[in-house]
């Protein structure tokens, strides 16, 4: 992430990409380098090398990226870009289960890296399932390939899910820290590509008039909403081990949670800016069971219909067991015990085939003194939010109270608004461009630390636990297209609190 406008090419690099054939690659890592590569942000000396499991030859690979580049491409594919970029595209064997493979795949990388006089910088980008994460490593530390030297960097790059829960993340830390120092280390949440999320930093600390106002003193709550209309789909089998709570809450929500509630780091660095995240993660409350219990909600979708889609009943989406009881929907009341947040209430929601695809942090005021209108036909002031929108609309809104023309005092609540769209001519983007960017100019800053992720799962470790021991109990059943469940809204509500009505 750069903090002025001129943008330096990366180093020269080898790109290699475990997971070449897979989804993650045609939908999102090639078309972001190709946006790269239109905005002359690829090295010259550059080459991209496709691990591929079976036989497939360096054509045959770059046949179908090109098609799904075709698909995908968040702007018109220009043929000469896109073969340019896919003409240093090779494929080659390599399989975890077959250690040697590992070791050709060295020769072969080290004899490429010598024609495209690439310097032997390395970023290898692990689009694979999580499983595959650490038998990669260990193969690529084994051969050397992970090892800095002679001035050339090494890089990794994880993809979605680090872990489980607490025990496995740690475990996977501990692995790939064995073979690696945490700077070579980039773990990847994709909500740190998106413009809104990104703004969180620059709204709260480029401008003056926030941080007066940004704690227990003046702020009530803070809603942090992510509500997605499509249901499970043909991801039945991860989804039914998952749930919504390991899917979205340590990474995504925690992620927008740490940015509006950390401290301000000392300097626009990773070192200050992942410190200051991990602290206010490790400063969540730690729930008892009674009280995880208390403060969260579940909810699983039945059948429905969202726009012209029909959604099936999760329990009869494939490869989700029958009596599953995953949930589709969580709702979470934190606390987070430092001296800006004690008595402010962080709620979070999430899930799957609600009416809206709707992704914000909502954050409420404090209500004025209401004395003053007692004598007047006002009965209420309506609420002060300040609203960072990320979908559907991308941009800030301010709520507040407005005295409506005329002779009468009348109050009305009215927004001022923000748009992305209305200032910017950002070309459409996937999202990934700056993160793959940050990996090859070596910038951590939008890269979860090993500190950072550990403390995430500690916080969600009382609800998963609290959650497998209480089965069915409590997990409320909510039609697709609706709202979510109810218990919801009584999550609030008890505290005489509602969510933002849009
Ligand atoms: C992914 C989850 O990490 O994020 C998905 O695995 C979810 O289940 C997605 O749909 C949401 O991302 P976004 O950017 O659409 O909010």
């Amino acid at each position: 992430m750069t903090v002025s406008a001129p943008q330096i090419k990366p180093a020269p690099c080898a790109f290699v990409i475990f997971g070449a054939t897979g989804d993650l690659t045609h939908r999102l890592v090639i078309p972001s380098l190709y946006n790269l590569a239109a905005a002359g942000l690829l090295p010259e000396r550059f080459c991209v090398v496709g691990i591929v499991r079976r036989g497939m030859s360096s054509d045959a690979l770059r046949d179908s990226l090109m098609q799904g580049l075709k698909k995908f491409a968040t702007r018109p594919v220009e043929d000469a870009v896109a073969e340019r970029l896919l003409a240093c595209v090779t494929a080659i064997e390599a399989d975890p289960r077959q250690p040697d493979s590992f070791d050709g795949l060295k020769e072969t990388l080290e004899r490429l890296e010598a024609a495209r006089n690439t310097g032997g910088n390395r970023l290898f980008y692990l689009a694979t399932p999580p499983d595959a994460f650490a038998p990669i490593a260990r193969q690529l530390g084994r051969v050397g390939l992970l090892q800095e030297q002679d001035g050339a960097w090494r890089r990794l790059v994880v993809e979605k899910p680090f872990g489980t829960d607490l025990a496995s993340a740690k475990a996977l830390n501990e692995e790939l820290l064995k073979l690696l120092t945490e700077h070579q280390i980039y773990r990847i949440d994709h909500y740190l590509g998106k413009e809104t999320v990104q703004n969180i930093l620059v709204l709260r600390f480029a401008n003056g008039i926030f941080e007066p106002i940004w704690n227990r003193n003046h702020i009530d709550h803070v809603q942090i909403t992510v509500e997605e209309k499509l249901g499970v789909g043909h991801r039945g089998s991860f989804y039914d081990a998952t749930g919504a709570l390991r899917d979205m809450v340590p990474n995504h929500l925690f992620q927008l949670l740490s940015l509006v509630a950390m401290e301000p780091p000392i300097r626009f660095d990773a070192h200050s800016v992942r410190s200051e995240k991990a602290d206010v993660l490790s400063a969540i409350q730690i729930q008892n069971e009674a009280d995880a219990l208390k403060n969260s909600v579940r909810g699983q979708y039945t059948g429905g219909r969202i726009g012209d889609a029909e959604i099936v009943d999760y329990l009869s989406t494939p490869e989700v067991r029958p009596d599953s009881t995953t949930e589709t929907y969580a709702a979470l009341k934190l606390s987070i015990d430092n001296w800006r947040w004690a008595g402010v209430p962080f709620y979070l929601r999430t899930g799957k085939a609600l009416g809206a695809k709707r992704t914000e942090v909502a954050i409420k005021f404090k209500q004025a003194p209401f004395a003053m209108f007692a004598c007047t036909p006002i009965t209420r002031l309506s609420q002060n939010y300040l609203v960072i929108g990320i979908e559907p609309t991308q941009g800030i809104t301010l709520q507040f109270n407005t005295k409506v023309p005329g002779p009468a005092i009348t109050i009305d609540g009215v927004e001022m608004k923000f748009h992305y769209k209305d200032y910017f001519n950002a070309e459409p983007s996937t999202g990934y461009e700056t993160l793959i960017y940050d990996c090859m100019i070596g910038d951590n800053i939008l890269f979860q630390r090993a500190d950072g992720v550990e403390a995430g799962w500690r916080a969600v470790e009382p609800f998963l636990d609290a959650w497998k021991k209480a089965g069915a109990t409590g997990l409320e059943r909510y039609q697709a297209g609706s709202a979510g469940p109810q218990g919801a809204e009584d999550l609030l509500k008890r505290d005489g609190r509602s969510w933002r009505i849009v």
